[in-house]
């Protein structure tokens, strides 16, 4: 039975945990995400984490991931070396293959000569490899590395190498501990989704438990117990997250929950009447709608500076909040959409109690106050979000909707906000999102916006007339994090279509301008 308490998402006692410990790693998070796609549950901790802690969480699996340093550099990321005494079955990729050679007896680490990174051949020497079964003897895989395993450690054999890491596989069945250099969480390994499987599934004998159903009505279960008779509140954004935490909260206590939608003029095209639509009429939902389009401009009549505009929009939000809609003060508990790498960032994964990164995405609640919070998404990758509001019911326009800044249109428009330049820009925004949705894009695309350079103007001429008007700034990226961007290569023909759409469709725009700049140095947002 789950506890009031446990703030997980599931209780980690009736599943199969696979613990990744984080040495710096590039791809910790890919790897947790690559083992949840074998549907069992992993969580992220730091290298910190004691022996002692490893065996109150009884993982059914530990990952050691990559890292950034040598194994030989003064200082360098180490592990409690009882964990290996635990019996727990152990991979070590790369830094962490290095760190198990040097840590057990037997084990040297040799200082490289010459990294190796990138594509490499991988050999596999020893055809009654456990780790290796099935697979092709030579094939490709993923190398990012300079150290290299140069003995195994006692009862360990090497099975595999590539050019420059001789012992590129070790194995010890007896132990159940296995190190592999390359990197088998990356696509560019080809065959290492087959690692990982025989690894978690096979040799670790993980069930695979971890289903979206599964993670629905264990939530439930844990809502339903936290919440008790109290009442709920949820600020909904428009966003993936709040919405489909939003369904998950309803799911479990039903009309306990109010929904509150503060529409601050400066969303999407059509966004205000979907989100209404989609809560109040198909799911049912208790929602308030306040309609404070005209306060916001009042407030941000005049300013132009960017970090003016986001302190105003938050400012304001914020009052809108203090004034009680939907018993706010009555109610015991607010809904965050927080999600996993959001806890990550602020501390989580340090193999102590998470941190919780309170308010992240509401747009700042006040401080004094008492809420309690219910995140529960906070074990949830983004995809894994999208994937649980399809369960739940929640139309592909809102799961799959594209991330939006809280001072929504606001930081899109180059100069003054008003509601005519709003109505310009949702024109023309519309028209991109559209046009990337007909393209098949979608999916693929991480953010595609217009941006409305109000403040800036160009001659243009248009039948006969001249014209002296405002561009529009398309915006298109590919991210996994938006951490940072690549700008999209969309196909000409496509901004083609954009381009002439906008300047056909949209009054006040005269030319359209497409965004070439990378994340670093540009951000993704204009402002
Ligand atoms: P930048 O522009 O910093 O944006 O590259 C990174 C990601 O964050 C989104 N963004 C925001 N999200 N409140 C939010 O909830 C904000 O104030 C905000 N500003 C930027 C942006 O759309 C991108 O996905």
């Amino acid at each position: 039975m789950p506890s009031a308490t446990d703030s997980h998402l599931i209780d980690p006692h009736q599943i199969d945990t696979v613990l990744v410990v984080d040495f710096g790693a590039q791809y910790a998070q890919l790897i947790a995400r690559r083992v949840r796609e074998l549907s069992v549950y992993s969580e992220i901790v730091s290298h910190r984490i004691t022996a002692e802690e490893v065996a109150r969480r009884k993982p059914a699996a530990i990952i050691l991931s990559g890292g950034p340093k040598s194994v030989h550099v003064e200082g360098a990321p180490s592990l409690d070396p009882e964990i290996y005494e635990l019996g727990v079955p152990i991979l070590g990729i790369c830094y962490g293959a290095q760190l198990i050679a040097q840590q057990l007896q037997g084990g040297v680490v040799g200082r490289g000569m010459r990294g190796e990174y990138g594509r490499a051949h991988l050999t596999i020497n020893d055809p009654a490899s456990h780790l290796l079964v099935d697979q092709p003897v030579e094939q490709d895989v993923w190398m990012s590395h300079f150290d290299a395993v140069v003995t195994p450690p006692d009862g360990f054999v090497a099975t595999a190498s590539t050019p420059d890491a001789p012992m590129a596989v070790i194995e010890s069945v007896e132990r159940n501990i296995w190190g592999v250099q390359f990197h088998p969480e990356v696509v560019h390994t080809v065959h290492g989704m087959q690692v990982l499987r025989r690894f978690v599934i096979d040799l670790a004998g993980c069930r695979p438990t971890w289903t979206m159903s599964s993670i629905i009505d264990d939530q439930v279960a844990l809502i339903r117990v936290k919440v008790g008779a109290e009442r709920v509140i949820c600020a909904l954004s428009g966003g993936v997250d709040s919405a489909v935490a939003a369904a998950l909260v309803h799911k479990a206590i039903g009309s306990q929950l109010t929904c509150v939608y503060v529409d601050i003029g400066l969303m999407r095209k059509g966004e205000s009447d979907q989100v209404t639509e989609t809560f109040r009429r198909n799911m049912n939902i208790e929602l308030i709608h306040v309609d404070a389009g005209s306060r916001f401009f009042d407030k941000l009549a005049g300013v132009t500076e960017p970090e003016a505009k986001r302190k105003t929009i938050g400012e304001l939000f914020v009052r809108i909040f203090e004034e009680n809609i939907g018993g706010l003060t009555d109610a015991t508990f607010l809904v965050q959409g927080t999600l996993y790498p959001d806890v990550i960032e602020s501390g989580g994964s340090d193999g102590t109690a998470a941190v919780i990164k309170s308010h992240h995405n509401v747009g700042g609640l006040p401080d004094d106050m008492t809420l309690q919070l219910i995140e529960p998404l906070r074990s949830l990758f983004k995809d894994e979000v999208r994937r649980l509001g399809t369960e739940l019911g929640l139309p592909d326009e809102i799961t799959w909707r594209q991330p939006f800044p809280g001072p929504g249109l606001g930081v899109r428009i180059i100069g003054e906000v008003t509601p005519e330049r709003v109505a310009v820009l949702q024109e023309a925004d519309a028209i991109v999102r559209e046009e990337i949705r007909n393209a098949g894009l979608e999916r693929e695309i991480w953010q595609a916006f217009a941006v409305l350079a109000a403040d800036l103007r160009s001659v243009g001429v248009m039948g006969d007339e001249r014209t002296y008007a405002n561009p529009i700034i398309i915006r298109a990226v590919t991210s996994d994090d938006a951490m940072t961007a690549d700008w999209a290569r969309l196909p000409y023909d496509l901004l083609e279509t954009m381009s002439s759409r906008i300047i056909n469709e949209v009054e006040g725009v005269n030319r359209v301008v497409y965004d070439v700049t990378s994340k670093p140095p540009g951000t993704i947002e204009w402002e």
